[in-house]
């Protein structure tokens, strides 16, 4: 056992980290052990992960020496970012680039970054097909930690970047679950038109690192990206009228009402709707449920999530 290397889990009691965590804990025989890091050891889910059989140390992103504390001796690193903490473009970036520093100075050996697509790749800035936002994005969660791809491969990191998907528990937890309209039916909204989103339970995301870091070599300096299942709102709809036993319907609304919805990150969220609708050719290839499945072959479809969350799920 005392073979086993260590993968430091940034995030750990989060939804990404926490399934990378329990992949680990539930595969004793896999040579590897966990190093959960958190900002707070005593919570209850920090707790929890300890009882589990993870060590559990402090870290903060904020702070790139408690980062190289953590991630020394580690053999691998999931790293990860917050935006929906702080709606920060800046603070995403220099998060992301303690990381990559940490696991630079800590010398380790397989590092994991958690992105997404820069958007202004596709659609550069001057496009008016959608608002920039903050002066420098397309999509600001999307387009910093696109941009934050650079300090990992800068540096000469042996880095996996690893292109995630749409969380369908945001059904659950982001209020995007089915609400009724004013015709009193059950309809879920995303400027989709009928285009296809491609979409992952949070937790396959960690099963899928797993499978990385088990890969090893074969990852390092390539970018994976992954989902679960890829429909359209009105199939997403259809699976989910039939798993709740209620019609849902899906409202297609322009991406310009979305932004203009009153919750924060809205303008941020109808822009990342409009770009997956305008490129899903290129947003639906790069992350193709077939390479989710290679890494962790007990990858949930829609309809399999939905058999075990449904009952999550607000109404
Ligand atoms: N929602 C989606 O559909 C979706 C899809 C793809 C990608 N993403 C991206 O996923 C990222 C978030 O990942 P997630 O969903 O796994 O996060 P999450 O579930 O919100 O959990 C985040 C965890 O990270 C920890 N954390 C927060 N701030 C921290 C800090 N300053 N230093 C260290 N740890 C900190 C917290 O743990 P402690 O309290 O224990 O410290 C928390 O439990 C976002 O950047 C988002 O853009 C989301």
């Amino acid at each position: 056992m005392s073979q086993d290397r260590i993968i430091a889990v940034v995030g750990a009691t989060g939804a990404q980290g926490s399934g990378l965590v329990r992949a680990i804990l539930g595969d004793p025989a896999g040579g590897f052990k966990v190093r959960a890091l958190t900002r707070d050891v005593n919570s209850d889910k920090a707790r929890e992960l300890a009882k589990m059989g993870a060590e559990v140390v402090a870290a903060n992103v904020d702070d790139q020496e408690s980062l190289t504390k953590a991630f020394n001796g580690a053999y691998g690193a999931f790293c990860v970012t917050f935006f929906w903490a702080h709606f920060s473009p800046d603070k995403e970036k220099a998060n992301a680039k303690a990381m990559a520093q940490a696991a630079k100075e800590a010398g380790v050996r397989h590092v994991i970054w958690s992105t997404l697509e820069d958007t202004r790749k596709f659609m550069p800035l001057s496009d008016n097909r959608m608002p920039t936002l903050m002066d420098h994005y397309k999509v600001p969660h999307f387009d910093a930690k696109g941009e934050a791809n650079a300090y990992f491969t800068d540096l000469d990191l042996p880095v996996t970047i690893l292109n995630t998907s749409f969380y369908w528990d945001n059904f659950i937890y982001a209020g995007m679950g089915p609400q009724k309209g004013p015709d009193g039916k059950l309809a879920i909204t995303m400027p989709m038109g009928d285009k296809k989103l491609p979409g992952i339970s949070a937790d396959d995301i960690g099963k899928c690192a797993y499978g990385i870091f088990k890969g090893g070599d074969k990852y390092i300096g390539k970018t994976i990206g992954i989902s679960g299942e890829q429909l359209t709102g009105a199939q997403m709809a259809e699976e989910l009228s039939k798993a709740l036993g209620k019609e849902v319907v899906y409202n297609d609304i322009p991406p310009e009402v979305y932004r203009s919805f009153d919750f924060p990150g809205a303008e941020d969220v109808g822009n990342m709707f409009q770009f997956k609708r305008d490129f899903e050719q290129q947003f639906t290839a790069a992350r193709k449920p077939e390479t989710a499945r290679a890494l962790n072959p007990s990858l949930k479809s829609f309809r399999t999530w939905l058999a075990e969350n449904k009952d999550k799920i607000p109404l």
